[in-house]
């Protein structure tokens, strides 16, 4: 188990640059992948990308609803829907804004024994595979805000903090609160429901 550092810094050159596609998938490669996964778990978070631990590689790791996925040299090859939600991103703590994703995409890449694998997501998944293939090309959720005044601080994140702590309670009344009045809480959804109903995401679900 190797828990490596999460580049924070935004304008670091490895987490800003483009990564390079992975050749022959080795031994090395299944080490990244193990290491992502770790390390999205200590976050704790549901996406990571390669680059976001120093390392130039098209390789990107998510775990979400009990399901885990590594791709490498992932590709979307089609996209369909549009809906605009709220997101975090594990290299820039705390920060959290709108951005406009697909609402279906399907993915295409190999998996860590080299095998193509295809898979087909949407909703939330569908938000986190585009957010981790963004950090391939050095974009962060940051650089897609429309509107920068939506760009918020959120106090607390979920390092640290047991499930149901102070951080959590307040996250998800704020959550709750945005679901059901879209407009009034002032964060550009227009009144628009959003698409995951009343579910409050747990903390770590807007850290990818
Ligand atoms: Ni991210």
């Amino acid at each position: 188990m190797a828990i490596r550092q999460i580049i924070t810094d935004q304008d670091h050159k490895v987490l800003r640059g483009k990564a390079k596609r992975v050749g022959r998938i080795d031994d090395s490669t299944r080490q990244l992948i193990d290491d992502l996964f770790d390390t999205m778990r200590v976050a704790p978070g549901v996406g990571l990308a390669a680059p976001q631990i120093g390392v130039p590689l098209r390789v990107i790791v998510v775990e979400y609803e009990g399901q885990r996925y590594a791709f490498i040299n992932p590709e979307i090859v089609k996209q369909s829907g549009q809906v605009t939600d709220e997101e975090g991103c594990l290299s820039a703590p705390h920060w959290q804004g709108p951005v406009t994703r697909a609402t279906h995409v399907t993915l295409k890449g190999r998996d860590r024994d080299g095998k193509e694998v295809r898979v087909k997501a949407e909703g939330w998944l569908a938000r986190i595979f585009q957010h981790e293939i963004d950090h391939l090309g050095g974009t962060l959720f940051l650089d897609l805000v429309q509107d920068r005044s939506l760009i918020h601080w959120v106090e607390s994140d979920a390092s640290g903090e047991a499930e149901g702590g102070e951080g959590d309670v307040a996250r998800s009344a704020r959550r709750r609160a945005r679901d059901t009045n879209g407009a009034a809480t002032g964060d550009g959804q227009q009144g628009r429901p959003s698409p995951r109903g009343q579910r409050a995401l747990k903390p770590q679900e807007a850290e990818l």
